[in-house]
């Protein structure tokens, strides 16, 4: 299994171009079974989760073709399969992603349950409730959902009990194709579910109020073929940006957004870097000095990011002072915790609140990633730790970090995968 050895303590100096965002390709390469023509997808970050999107998709039949490294055609019209199975699911929970789709396109569906993960038990309920008020039938049943419709779907009035971003990513794609007008009340306002949006907008779909919390979407009877540059991902971003600043550095990312990164650009600044930006970069600078402790609570968006919380927890560890972040979004994402404490961090959890007092030093330590962004909080914790830390399980660190080990070393950090 493959392992990172980090030895720490190197500023992090340089400068990188933004990947584009895992969490906006994984539901626009689900949307690309809504189209009866090929969709080109550029900028297509190269992630594990991306190859096992393409696996699924190819599973259903659709031809999938890497023209450049960054770019994918897809083609669905060979489309004659229309399950998501357990293999796939259990190592990519946004499998459940081509629910909506197959359905609006094919009338019949049938994806694994997702289960629990790391991050807590993270249920579908909205996904279903959602797919049934627009007129499918679905049933669960031996670990599957099966959900069919006789015609197309028909547009609804939809109230989200919450915010969910893969939830209302379904439910919106489904409503492209259905019969009539669909309404999401209470829908996700994540760049990435906008991203989505213009993608399927680009596709011939009528959607309104994306970005808000109430989309409307008028159905269509069929949507075409298009070509697509996949936005940039801001959760990459953020977490480089924070290497940077738990590292003393400084750093520019070119070919981003800064605009989806307020939340986190703000308690940068508090933790006492120098940020500047333009229309799509950003450049911070710590000018050689320790961060401070900040204060956080995720959020949906324009909220602190969840998928920002275990790199905050990190810079906390070292920071000056005492922080406190509160985690509103999932249930057990502090996995990363125990961890930290291994490596020397002062860190007691409260409910779902984690109180950290900043040390000066933490020592480098072997530590187990156990999910995509808790071992993100981990590396960051390598880099500024004193001495050698072996990261274990690098494969959740793969689902959403193109080239982590070359991207860390050409910002100046001693970083080697392993294997064994
Ligand atoms: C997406 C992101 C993930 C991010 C999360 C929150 C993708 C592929 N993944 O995950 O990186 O951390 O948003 O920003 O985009 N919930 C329900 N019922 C549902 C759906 C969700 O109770 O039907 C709950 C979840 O358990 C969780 C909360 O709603 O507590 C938010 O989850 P959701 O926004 O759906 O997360 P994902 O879309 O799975």
């Amino acid at each position: 299994m493959n392992k990172l050895l980090i030895e720490g303590g190197q500023p992090l100096i340089g400068e990188l171009h933004a990947a584009g965002a895992k969490n906006a390709v994984l539901p626009i390469l689900a949307a690309t079974l809504l189209a009866d023509e090929p969709v080109t997808l550029s900028n297509v970050p190269q992630l594990r989760d991306v190859t096992t999107s393409r696996a699924l998709l190819e599973r259903l039949g659709a031809q999938v073709t890497l023209h450049e490294p960054m770019t994918l055609e897809v083609d669905t019209r060979s489309v004659d399969k229309f399950c998501a199975p357990y293999d796939l699911v259990k190592t990519m929970r946004a499998s459940i992603l081509v629910l909506g789709p197959l359905l609006a396109r094919y009338g019949y569906a049938e994806v694994s349950l997702p289960g629990g993960c790391a991050i807590g038990s993270r249920p579908v309920d909205q996904h279903l409730r959602g797919l049934r008020a627009m007129g499918a039938e679905i049933e669960v049943d031996a670990g599957y959902i099966r959900a069919c419709c006789s015609g197309r779907l028909r547009g609804a009035r939809l109230v989200l009990d919450l915010v969910t971003v893969t939830g209302t990513a379904n439910v919106l794609m489904a409503a492209t194709l259905a019969e009539g007008t669909t309404v999401i009340e209470n829908a996700a306002r994540e760049p990435e579910v906008v991203d989505l949006g213009d993608c399927l907008v680009a596709m011939g779909a009528d959607i309104t109020g994306l970005g808000t919390d109430t989309v409307v979407v008028r159905g269509v009877p069929r949507l075409h073929g298009t070509h697509y540059p996949v936005m940039p991902d801001r959760i990459e971003t953020g977490t480089y940006l924070v290497a940077a600043a738990i590292t003393h550095g400084q750093i520019t990312i070119h070919g981003t957004r800064p605009a989806c990164l307020d939340a986190v650009l703000l308690k940068l600044q508090e933790a006492g870097a120098q940020i500047d930006t333009g229309s799509d970069w950003i450049h911070l600078d710590m000018q050689g000095r320790r961060p401070q402790a900040v204060h956080l609570r995720t959020a949906p968006h324009p909220g602190f990011p969840t998928d920002m919380q275990a790199q905050f927890v990190a810079l906390n560890a070292i920071a000056a002072g005492v922080g406190t972040i509160t985690e509103t979004v999932f249930e057990n994402r502090f996995m990363h915790v125990n961890e930290l404490q291994r490596m020397g961090a002062l860190i007691r959890l409260e409910g779902n609140t984690a109180i950290s007092t900043g040390v000066a030093q933490l020592t480098g330590a072997p530590v187990m990633a156990t999910d995509l962004r808790a071992s993100a909080g981990l590396v960051l914790a390598a880099l500024a730790a004193r001495g050698t830390t072996v990261v274990d399980r690098v494969y959740h660190i793969d689902r959403g970090y193109q080239g982590i080990e070359q991207r860390l070393t050409q910002l100046g950090a001693s970083v080697r995968r392993i294997t064994g």
